[in-house]
């Protein structure tokens, strides 16, 4: 199945997919994950993409769009994906559906997270993410076992570079002008299931489990 989490910047979506990717026997598709790889790689895409990043604003959609293509072409791909982050403009969820519609695929289901602007801000400035796997965790909810090491892969866990006030500020703007969007595009077709990603983070996995089982 694939399956799309929206939500957000610090909805959780990156946590509830790494959870439902273990679930499902399927891979997460981050497209922050893959952008931050291509910035660590020092790749032509990485340096196009980092300016848009650090301010909280869109990597253009060609960049994303071929990036997440050549992600659902690799074999590990073939049973499903959880694209975490993708699509967020509406031309990239219509990109989407004609990518799918190729390879006589379909999205199985949306699931957006909603969580409210405060808890939000409170969620991205105590988030520690490691640089080496990308694992999440919270500096006081769910810190590392080992202050300052990843529990997975003893990588050096930090602050994103567009974790500070002024970038949430303008990734919420951008969520509101052009993610929000793309819900009523899922919306308008019935694909859309609605999820509260308040309260623990089992809580958040239970209602997701429990609309996936009515989509
Ligand atoms: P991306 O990496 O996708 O960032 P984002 O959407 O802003 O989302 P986050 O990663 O900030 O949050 P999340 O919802 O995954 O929350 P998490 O689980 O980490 O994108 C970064 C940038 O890349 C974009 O700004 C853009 O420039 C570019 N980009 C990416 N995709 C793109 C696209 N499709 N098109 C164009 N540009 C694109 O949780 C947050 C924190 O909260 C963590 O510390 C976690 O431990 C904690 N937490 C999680 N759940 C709970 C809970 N239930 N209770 C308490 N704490 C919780």
């Amino acid at each position: 199945m694939i399956l799309v989490l929206m939500g957000p910047p610090g909805a959780g979506k990156g946590t509830q997919a790494a959870r439902l990717a273990a679930d499902m026997s399927i891979p997460q598709v981050s497209t922050g994950d893959l952008l931050r790889e291509a910035r660590r790689d020092g790749s032509d895409i990485g340096k196009r993409a980092a300016g848009y990043m650090d301010a909280g604003t869109l990597v253009p959609d060609d960049v994303v769009i071929a990036l997440i293509e050549r992600r659902l072409e690799q074999g590990d791909c073939k049973p499903g994906a959880i694209l975490d982050g993708f699509p967020r403009t509406v031309a990239q969820a219509v990109q989407l559906d004609d990518m799918l519609e190729r390879g006589q695929r379909q999205v199985g289901a949306v699931i957006s997270i909603m969580v409210n602007e405060d808890e939000i801000v409170e969620r991205i400035l105590g988030r520690l993410t490691c640089g080496q796997c990308g694992a999440v965790f919270h500096r006081l909810i769910k810190p590392p076992a080992v202050a300052g090491q990843c529990d997975v892969c003893e990588g050096g866990v930090s602050s994103r570079s567009d974790d500070n006030e002024d970038a949430i500020r303008t990734r919420l703007q951008t969520y509101t002008n052009q993610t929000a969007p793309v819900l009523d595009y899922y919306g308008g077709a019935g694909r859309l299931e609605k999820v509260d990603g308040t309260g623990g983070m089992d809580d958040v996995f239970e209602r997701i489990q429990d609309a996936l089982s009515v989509a």
